[in-house]
């Protein structure tokens, strides 16, 4: 089997944790490689429902081993409840779960700056999950972040911690006007993590390569989306890290020359939570149709997903910037009581016509959407179990969407258990 790398296509929420689910049956790794809690990847097994957030989803399957990358940011109180959840529902969660050393800590500092910026940047806020993550990023590439290695070293970790809460603290009292953090409670606080996490630490690159060099496969489990992505997607309404295909190597530690297969996933329709452009959503009655039909609220927040017809602009350019080979289509199902479906195509920025997805946030907010527009196929899809029983409109959809984004459909979801899936 192969090394494959499986990325979000869109903005999230794709549906990535049931195919991750699917693929994982011929692979002997699953990996996680950048975001943190901020992900929420549903699989439903057997109408049980499992909602992770961290651990990577290879850990419902027992005989595989499941790794979070260096590239991964770790709130270990998060982690701990997950774990232990897990294991309440009967899942094992033993050394079968590994983190790298090298992977940045959350800590309660990070929540709090996330919330307080986003406060402050009122109308212009991202939306962001509030759990930390880009001010826990922010830190590493400040070259003052704590990692998990650091936690095992008594002295270090507590001149580290030190440094950062002083440093904090000024800036909640003197930039926010709010109180800041005991060193001496979160210190005594994030010590105890140590005898949860022990077992589990590892050197991730190491792990890894060795594993392939002995002939071991694995999956690389990307979060969030390609348009998420701090370099690529919806600059400055995007998470932290590298949700494209490139964060796999950079967030694990394994070269590039070992990846052998990237797999995109694509809902049939897009969604996105949070601010920022999104030129093909919906208007107010056909939002509320596929909202409360595909469920769109969010795995991790809550919060209602904003939804829109697919665009075959957007997921084109996420196809070139992932190098995609395949496609997964997930949702299908969704569309099943849609009379007419539209697809975007182009778009119109004032009287110009564009066919790629333009790189600068205002070009983008100014996008119009050109679409074409197919019949739909008015059918219930979510009992089928063969592609090539599938209606003869939404088989041409999804060719039409194939040809559109230049890259070939592998699988078609139409339901969210483990079932409701087939290979093309
Ligand atoms: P952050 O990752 O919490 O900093 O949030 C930044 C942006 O990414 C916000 O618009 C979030 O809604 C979005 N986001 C983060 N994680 C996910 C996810 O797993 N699915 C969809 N959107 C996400």
């Amino acid at each position: 089997m192969p090394n494959i790398i499986l990325v979000g296509t869109q903005w999230g929420d794709e549906g990535k944790g049931k195919i991750i689910d699917m693929i994982t049956q011929d692979v002997d790794y699953v990996v996680r490689f950048q975001g943190g809690n901020n992900a929420g990847h549903t699989v439903v097994v057997d109408g049980r429902q499992f909602i992770l957030h961290l651990v990577p989803s290879g850990i419902l399957h027992e005989d595989k081993i499941c790794v979070i990358g260096n590239g991964v940011v770790v709130d270990p109180e998060v982690l701990i409840e997950e774990i232990k959840s897990l294991k309440k529902k009967g899942i094992k969660v033993d050394t079968n779960l590994l983190i790298s050393d090298q992977a940045h800590i959350i800590f309660p500092y990070h929540k709090m700056m996330d919330k307080l910026r986003e406060a402050q940047k009122g109308k212009g806020k991202i939306g962001t999950t509030g759990r930390g993550i880009g001010p826990c990023y922010t830190d590493k590439a400040s070259r003052c972040g704590i990692r998990l290695a650091d936690l095992f070293n008594d002295s270090v970790f507590h001149d580290k911690l030190k440094e950062n809460i002083d440093e904090k603290n000024t800036i909640f009292c003197k930039v926010y006007g709010c109180d800041g953090f005991s060193f001496d409670e979160v210190y005594k606080q994030y010590k105890k993590y140590r005898q949860y996490l022990k077992k589990h630490i590892c050197n991730c690159s190491q792990v890894l390569n060795d594993a392939i060099a002995i002939g071991k496969s694995i999956l690389f489990e990307g979060a969030q989306g390609t348009f998420l992505d701090i370099d690529h997607g919806t600059y400055p309404f995007v998470t932290s890290s590298n949700s494209t295909a490139g964060g796999a190597v950079i967030g694990t530690g394994v070269g590039p020359k070992r990846i052998d297969k990237v797999i995109g996933v694509a809902k049939a329709y897009t969604t996105r939570v949070g601010e920022g452009p999104f030129p093909t959503e919906f208007s107010s009655v056909m939002m509320e149709k596929i909202r409360t039909k595909g469920k769109e609220f969010g795995a991790t927040t809550g919060r209602p997903r904003r939804c829109g017809w697919f665009d075959a602009v957007l997921v084109k350019h996420s196809v070139r910037l992932n190098s995609i080979d395949e496609i997964v289509i997930t949702k299908l199902d969704v569309l099943d009581e849609c009379k007419k479906i539209k697809i975007c195509v182009g778009y119109r920025i004032g009287k110009r016509l564009i066919r790629y997805f333009p790189s600068d946030i205002g070009s983008l907010w100014r996008c119009k959407p050109v679409y074409e527009e197919l019949p739909g196929w008015y059918q219930d899809t979510t009992r089928i179990t063969k592609y090539e029983n599938l209606p003869q409109k939404a088989l041409k959809y999804l060719n039409r969407i194939s040809e559109l984004i230049g890259a070939g459909i592998s699988i078609v979801s139409v339901g969210s258990d483990r079932k409701q899936a087939f290979k093309v």
